[in-house]
């Protein structure tokens, strides 16, 4: 019987622990309605061409996307840009290239096969352009990050003004969604700071949904195979559900319950 009460007092005490620590600085990150969200979900062409855009002209000056390749932006569940539009887009950055026969390191316009152009040689010398904070490689930024794509979003809308008495050193801004409310990374989207190649309107709020579903394909370029292979295997699961049922039913009917 004391066992009992044992049991019930730990429960309680653990309980106590854990409301009163572990959740008392918990940030709530708001849930937004993604295409790419539940088992149907598919990401928006547009948006990730968008997307790119924005990544490309605004963020690409600081974060790196190491593990994407500029074919990567034509493939199928992707931007899907026609190969056209990918030589373009390759074309347009400088890669360094050699040794040539000299033993020397060259430089040539980028190729669809390339990697990403980074901003930095480094992690050192990008943290220390950066006022020694590093901005994180995007390429699976969104699935490191607890909340996701919600995160991103919510990080790059929760720039506001700070409580009145709120202490921010130089360099470091006020965000509702980090943690601790700072971050070293200045509000890099504005109203128009785009101007979008399909005519959207660029607010800050599209800018944010656009570069986020772009970074959620990068993180999980497979996304929409994953759904639709889900999805087939529900609706075959129901199929033999039903099947195995009925012919269960016939072939139990024939056993006469009196013998
Ligand atoms: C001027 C350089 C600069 C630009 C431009 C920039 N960032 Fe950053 N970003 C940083 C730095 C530096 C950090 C690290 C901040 C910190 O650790 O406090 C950061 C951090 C972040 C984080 C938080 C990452 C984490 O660790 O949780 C997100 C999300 C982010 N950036 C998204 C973006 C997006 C999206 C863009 C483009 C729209 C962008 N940034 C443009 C410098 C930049």
């Amino acid at each position: 019987m004391c066992n009992f009460k044992g049991i019930f007092s730990s429960f309680l005490i653990l309980f106590f622990i854990h409301t009163n620590f572990s959740n008392a600085e918990e940030i709530k990150i708001p849930k937004y309605d993604w295409t790419f969200k539940g088992i149907t979900g598919t990401f928006d062409r547009s948006a990730l061409q968008r997307g790119y855009q924005v990544y490309t002209e605004v963020c690409a000056s600081c974060h790196s996307m190491n593990l994407l390749s500029y074919r990567n932006l034509g493939e199928k569940g992707g931007p899907e840009f026609s190969v056209e539009q990918v030589k373009a887009i390759a074309a347009n950055f400088e890669v360094t290239d050699g040794p040539n026969s000299d033993g020397e390191m060259f430089t040539r316009p980028g190729r669809p096969s390339d990697r990403f152009v980074s901003p930095y040689p480094n992690i050192e010398a990008a943290t220390a352009a950066n006022g020694g904070a590093y901005p994180p490689d995007m390429s699976v930024l969104v699935k490191a990050r607890k909340g996701g794509a919600d995160y991103i979003y919510a990080v790059l809308m929760g720039y506001t003004e700070p409580p009145a008495d709120f202490q921010l050193e130089d360099g470091v801004y006020y965000n509702k969604y980090m943690d601790g409310n700072k971050i070293k990374m200045s509000n890099p989207l504005a109203d128009d700071l785009v101007s979008y190649a399909d005519g959207t309107n660029a607010t800050q709020a599209q800018m944010a949904k656009d570069v986020t579903t772009f970074l959620t394909w990068a993180a999980e370029p497979h996304l929409e195979t994953r759904h639709k292979l889900g999805f087939k295997v529900v609706i075959f699961l129901i199929i033999l559900s039903t099947l195995v049922y009925f012919s269960m039913r016939k072939l139990w009917s024939r056993i006469d319950p009196k013998d």
